[in-house]
């Protein structure tokens, strides 16, 4: 934060940036996610069908909800981070199926902010902040963050601004979080795979998310070593395109409300972002990760010739 200006330096997108895709409305939105308004790739594993059927969808998201708290290893009891909360799928799902005690959610929307507000739920407190400001009193048992860190650059970053930006995030969840305790980190990341045309990132940063890009896997290793261990990856684009395929031809479905919620510039633009996205991942140049990281232990030294040990951080 720059204490004469009050503003922070640019380092992704801007509360301005975030509130310019999901301030428009959650009755759009709803139209086209699932009834939880789930705002992600959802996880596919053994369900099969047509995945713009509502319950299918539904199902998925549920699955995805799931195996981000296992793996975020928060247990009943707990208190549980979530970075990026969209409108509280995550958060209503831990407290209600996961028995945590506490779920904190930040979002920079401030219709989510709102929406998670009225739900009402025990349990669930929300907080209309960066990342960047939250602060804790206590510890979190664990943290989970789905859909946001695509947010947390610019497209005119360099890849060691990049990982600068990313090694911050990882350092503040590292310092919320216990020896050992888990990050469930879920992002879109740009590929090698297929050649880059520079339309389609210019499209999504110009047209559909602004002051937002993609990572790239080597980034993100690179940026949470110092903090924490890598130890559990699963590369699921397929799922993203199944995902993106269910949320299209919802939006079709409902085309008529949309237009009338809307306008027809936004259906339209809306429309060819969920297509041209589908296609991005079919062709995989960009893919989706979960990513479980474990923060390292205390550093263990040996101290001396007398055998004692201290542990610092
Ligand atoms: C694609 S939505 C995903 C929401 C939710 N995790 C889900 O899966 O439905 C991205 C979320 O990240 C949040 N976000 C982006 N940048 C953020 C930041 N710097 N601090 C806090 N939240 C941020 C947005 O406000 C939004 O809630």
């Amino acid at each position: 934060m720059n204490t004469r200006t009050g503003q922070r330096p640019r380092t992704g997108a801007t509360a301005a940036d975030i509130q310019a895709h999901y301030d428009i409305g959650k009755d759009f939105y709803a139209l086209w996610l699932d009834p939880g308004l789930t705002y992600s790739c959802a996880l596919w594993d053994g369900i099969t069908g047509a995945p713009g059927n509502t319950d299918l969808l539904a199902q998925a998201q549920h699955a995805k909800l799931r195996y981000h708290l296992d793996q975020a290893g928060v247990t009943a009891g707990g208190r549980l981070l979530d970075i990026g909360c969209g409108w509280g799928s995550l958060l209503r799902t831990a407290v209600e199926e996961a028995g945590v005690r506490q779920a904190v959610g930040l979002t920079l929307s401030a219709d989510q902010d709102a929406h998670v507000r009225s739900l009402g739920l025990a349990g669930v407190d929300v907080e209309l902040q960066d990342w960047r400001d939250h602060e804790t009193a206590e510890r979190y048992d664990g943290i989970v963050s789905i859909g946001a860190f695509e947010h947390f650059a610019h497209q005119d970053m360099s890849r060691d601004e990049r990982i600068g930006a990313y090694r911050a995030f990882f350092a503040r969840c590292a310092g919320w979080l216990p020896p050992l305790g888990r990050l469930s980190l879920q992002t879109i990341a740009l590929t090698d795979h297929a050649e880059h045309d520079e339309s389609v990132p210019d499209f999504f940063a110009g047209e559909v998310f602004p002051g937002s890009a993609l990572p790239r896997l080597s980034e993100i290793a690179t940026a949470c070593e110092p903090y924490f261990a890598i130890t559990r990856l699963r590369e699921d684009g397929a799922d993203y395109a199944r995902t993106l395929r269910g949320w299209s031809s919802r939006l079709f479905q409902a085309r008529e409300e949309a237009q009338l919620l809307v306008g027809p510039d936004a259906y339209l633009r809306y429309r060819t972002y969920l297509r041209a996205s589908e296609i991005v991942f079919m062709r995989q140049a960009s893919t989706l990760y979960r990513i479980t990281l474990r923060r390292w232990p205390e550093r263990r030294t040996l101290a001396g010739a007398s055998g004692g040990q201290s542990f610092s951080q």
